[in-house]
């Protein structure tokens, strides 16, 4: 699967503008840290592993920018690139992680005397944290392939797909890693109200890939499960609390109750970068609210009444008890969740 959701060569930074999918699959270049906020905040690059490496080039080019000559000039366009971008989007953790992770390598990198040097360091970072996202979803993918099995239904909601991350995905690498090992089987890709990533997305990128996939309206999803037709659910996540609560695209609840009714496994896949166990629980996860018009107005024409009173939390927050599983690069973490993902994060491992 090539989908290269972001591209950084020769200094200069691509992304896929996901806004534009299905019709076009164009790159676009953001050259400076306004550029890097903007495309996360109006989904033109989405998905909690793609946001975090977006923003960690965006560091880059926000320091970059300001032409830092003393070390004291660097540290401060650090400092202010990353708590901009940190503005941009408030629920997927991995965003929080990766300008973490650049604030400390730009400390490291502060030390050096050259600013030719300091930027070169800042740029190793960015470019491993790509890297490394890379293999944590081929991880991913391997320790999930084995929930798929022949002639299964699977479900997913929302987009957890290579759009979303590095490369290959996170829910999606493990349809990727089934269907590699010869398994056929089909997916119902929810449509993701109300700015379809499901359809624009998971549905684009699951054909592109030669996997069998129906789409479905998000109200299809109770009857597909009761007409037989799905055997396993599989999302992402963009936060993921220290008991296992987990926060993804608005909707995945729905589907977890819905699953839960029929007796179906719910798994959710995500790289340790999505974990926050700073938070003891769900209720603590910041819920992004974003703007009516994605409701009323979603794709150009009216399909509400003017000035119509809209909520529209971009998320919600499965509660553990309804997770059968949560597939990590490490393994699949099971319940209790306080003590396994306990375990992953302070690298016990031990986890299968
Ligand atoms: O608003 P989005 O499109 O950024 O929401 C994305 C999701 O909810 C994904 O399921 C999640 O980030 C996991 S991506 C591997």
């Amino acid at each position: 699967v090539a989908i290269e959701t972001i591209l950084w060569k020769g200094g200069v930074l691509q992304i896929i503008d996901q806004t534009l999918l299905p019709e076009t699959c164009r790159h676009i270049e953001l050259s400076d840290a306004a550029a890097v906020w903007e495309a996360i905040k109006s989904l033109r690059v989405r998905g909690a592993p793609a946001i975090g490496i977006c923003a960690a080039y965006g560091v880059l080019v926000g320091v970059r920018e300001r032409q830092p000559a003393t070390q004291q000039a660097f540290l401060s366009a650090l400092a202010e690139s990353a708590d901009y971008l940190a503005t941009s989007r408030p629920t997927a953790v991995n965003l929080f992680w990766a300008l973490d992770r650049m604030k400390c390598a730009g400390l490291e990198a502060a030390a050096e005397l050259d600013p030719a040097a300091r930027f070169a360091r800042l740029e190793r970072e960015a470019v491993a944290l790509h890297e490394e996202d890379r293999q944590l979803c081929r991880a991913i993918g391997k320790h999930g392939a084995g929930l798929i099995r022949e002639g299964d239904g699977v479900l997913t909601h929302c987009n957890a797909g290579g759009l979303a991350t590095s490369a290959y995905g996170t829910a999606l690498a493990v349809m990727y890693a089934a269907q590699e090992q010869g398994r056929r089987f089909r997916v119902f890709a929810d449509e993701t109200r109300p700015l379809l990533q499901g359809a624009r997305l998971t549905a684009w990128e699951l054909r592109e890939a030669g996997i069998d996939v129906t789409l479905i309206c998000d109200n299809v999803a109770a009857q597909v499960m009761k007409e037989g037709r799905i055997q396993l659910v599989v999302v992402g996540a963009d936060r993921i609390a220290a008991n296992g609560d987990t926060a993804n695209k608005i909707g995945t609840y729905g589907v977890a109750v819905l699953a839960h009714a029929h007796g179906i496994p719910f798994y959710v896949a995500a790289p340790y970068s999505t974990f926050d166990p700073s938070l003891p629980d769900g209720a603590a996860i910041p819920i992004e609210l974003r703007d009516a018009e994605e409701v009323t107005r979603g794709f150009g024409r009216n399909t509400a009444p003017d000035g119509i009173a809209v909520y529209n939390p971009a998320f919600d927050v499965t509660p553990a008890e309804l997770i059968a599983g949560i597939v990590t690069e490490q393994g699949v973490l099971r319940a209790p969740f306080g003590e396994s993902i306990g375990g992953m994060c302070r690298g016990e491992g031990g986890v299968l």
